[in-house]
């Protein structure tokens, strides 16, 4: 009976690893999927699913987590403009309920962030969501009723994360194209 040595050990692989890739054609039904479950048939009425309309996602920018490779999470990001300023609007982010509490969600919302502004094009990430969860990760309020969207919104869940700081408080006007910005 011999104990397993250093290199089988190593040969393990780690339980429970997170990691990030890009989305492909191929995860589709997964994410619509995923999607279905996290926010339920109402999610085509919500404000941000408005947004989307109007405005394509960039599935350059679409990631997917995975636990161990198995896909446990999705996140999109909305290139818009408000005020003449270049963004982007993350969301929706979900984790499958199997997966949750394993910092898939956090870890999506700050990669697919880093990613957007590493571009050098857009220079905030706009989400609607509860700032209990967004704020510790860099998301700050913003000024209510300031930046306006397509619907209605609860003022104090639309939050902004931008290298100013003065920017969450500062920025105002209506969601608008991309390409409208600068
Ligand atoms: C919100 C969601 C994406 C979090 O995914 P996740 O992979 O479990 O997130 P993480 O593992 O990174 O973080 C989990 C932590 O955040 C907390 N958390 C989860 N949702 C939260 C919320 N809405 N407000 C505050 N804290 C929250 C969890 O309790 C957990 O806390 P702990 O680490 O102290 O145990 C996931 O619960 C989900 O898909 N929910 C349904 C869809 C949704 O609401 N999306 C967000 C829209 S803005």
């Amino acid at each position: 009976m011999t104990t397993p040595g250093a290199a089988e050990a190593a040969a393990t692989p780690a339980a429970n690893l997170l990691t990030v890739r890009p989305a492909t054609a191929a995860d589709d039904a997964f994410v619509d999927d995923l999607q279905a479950i996290a926010f339920g048939p109402g999610r085509f009425a919500r404000t941000a699913f408005r947004v989307r309309e109007r405005f394509p996602i960039d599935t350059s920018l679409s990631l997917i987590a995975e636990v161990d490779g198995v896909s446990c999470g999705s996140v999109w990001m909305t290139p818009i403009s408000v005020g003449g300023m270049k963004g982007y609007l993350l969301g929706p982010l979900a984790t499958h309920p199997n997966f949750r509490k394993r910092g898939a969600g956090k870890l999506l919302a700050r990669e697919v962030s880093k990613r957007a502004l590493a571009r050098g094009e857009g220079h905030f990430v706009l989400l609607v969501g509860d700032q209990d969860y967004y704020c510790p990760l860099g998301w700050e309020i913003t000024t209510p009723g300031a930046i306006q969207f397509p619907g209605p919104v609860d003022t104090s869940r639309v939050l902004l994360m931008a290298e100013d700081k003065s920017l969450a408080k500062s920025l105002t006007g209506p969601i608008a194209a991309f390409e409208a910005g600068r």
